[in-house]
């Protein structure tokens, strides 16, 4: 018997799922089903920096979140240290991560993934010759993704697993149960009008793009963070909860700049080349469960919720995406014990 899936989102979410599925459920059929794909995804802009913090997220909750953490790890370091590394746009970067209150729980996780994970003393710190003065630093090398090369790595993969895409708007989840078995609901933000979650909030984000080839660490901290690609550098640091707007605003352009030119004055130097804003899907944690629904036909369906992965969905997606899958299994294997 053939399981029919639909994926809702064609952002990092959603295709990590589908593509998850696909290699791991036997005799699965997925089809992805989203209204926006690439440069219309929240994913497609994301800086794509490896840095999950424990410190955002609540206590209780935090060993789903370290398991998804590590799983995405594992997934991404073997894959960057690949030959297929260039074409899923994933590169091992050193940089550090520049903190105002102690980080030592927040980065326990990365501290135990990286190899060279290392807490730097006020010595270290000094030396770094910063005009602001940081009480706390950490320094590692880490995965950043390019997401546009990732989520077209991706894409191919699930096309060429037999994936099927469908371009259009779902307006409500359970219009789905005429025609697929099981759902999988990777929407992120629109969770807001697709699940009436009122735990849903925007996060807005702005970055930046520049030139600056010479830039070659990363470098994060509360307020600034530089993200270097192959061709250009993401500045980014604005976090405004709640803001619904996504035009690139130039005051919040020009704090992100005076914020980088005062710590990095040779930055001036570099041309800008593009500005980009997205809203993050904030949520206190991860709405990552099954729920039933009831189809206009009377039959109900398990939908499995992937979404609200806040600032972390490039680092949390592949981690997720396992999760999801063992759901599926789970309820695939009930559904053949109870035939
Ligand atoms: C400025 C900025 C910087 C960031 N930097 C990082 C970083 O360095 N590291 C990191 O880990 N994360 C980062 N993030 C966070 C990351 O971008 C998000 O957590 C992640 O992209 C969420 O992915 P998603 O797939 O859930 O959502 P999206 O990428 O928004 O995808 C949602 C998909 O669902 C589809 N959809 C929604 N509703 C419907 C519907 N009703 N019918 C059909 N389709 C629907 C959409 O069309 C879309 O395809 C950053 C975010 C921002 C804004
Ligand atoms: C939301 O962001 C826009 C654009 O950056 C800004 O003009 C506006 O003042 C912000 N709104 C609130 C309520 O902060």
């Amino acid at each position: 018997m053939v399981l029919n899936v639909a994926v809702v989102g064609a952002g990092v979410v959603g295709l990590s799922t589908a593509v998850a599925l696909q290699q791991r459920v036997k005799n699965v059929k997925v089809t992805l089903i989203a209204d926006r794909f690439d440069e219309g995804t929240t994913s497609w802009g994301a800086g794509g920096l490896f840095r999950p913090d424990l410190d955002s997220y609540p206590a209780e909750h935090q060993s789903s979140f370290r398991q998804w953490i590590s799983d995405s790890w594992k997934f991404y370091n073997a894959l960057a240290s690949s030959e297929h590394s260039q074409d899923c746009g994933l590169t091992f970067v050193a940089g550090t991560l520049l903190q105002n209150s102690p980080k030592d729980l927040g980065y326990s996780c990365i501290s135990e993934l990286t190899h060279d994970f290392q807490k730097l003393d006020e010595a270290q710190i000094k030396k770094m010759n910063l005009p602001s003065t940081f009480k706390y630093a950490y320094s590692c090398t880490t995965v950043i993704t390019h997401v546009p090369t990732y989520l077209r790595w991706l894409m191919q993969k699930f096309r060429g697993n037999g994936g099927k895409v469908e371009c259009r708007k779902v307006s409500r989840l359970s219009q789905l149960s005429d025609d697929f078995d099981l759902v999988i609901n990777c929407c992120g933000l629109s969770a807001v009008e697709l699940c009436q979650d009122k735990s849903m909030y925007p996060v807005m984000g702005h970055l930046v793009r520049v030139k600056a080839p010479w830039f070659k660490k990363f470098v994060f901290s509360d307020d600034l963070y530089i993200i270097p690609h192959n061709d250009y550098v993401l500045l980014g640091g604005i976090k405004d909860a709640g803001n619904w707007s996504r035009a690139p605003d130039p005051a919040k352009r020009n704090i992100i700049l005076s914020r980088a030119y005062a710590m990095f004055p040779a930055l001036k130097h570099a041309p800008i080349l593009d500005e980009w804003v997205g809203l993050r899907p904030g949520r206190e944690k991860v709405r990552l469960e099954v729920e039933l629904i009831k189809g206009g036909n009377k039959k109900t369906i398990p939908v499995i919720h992937n979404y609200g992965h806040g600032g972390h969905g490039i680092s949390l997606s592949w981690g997720c995406a396992l999760h999801a899958t063992r759901l599926v299994q789970e309820l695939t294997s009930g559904l053949q014990a109870r035939l």
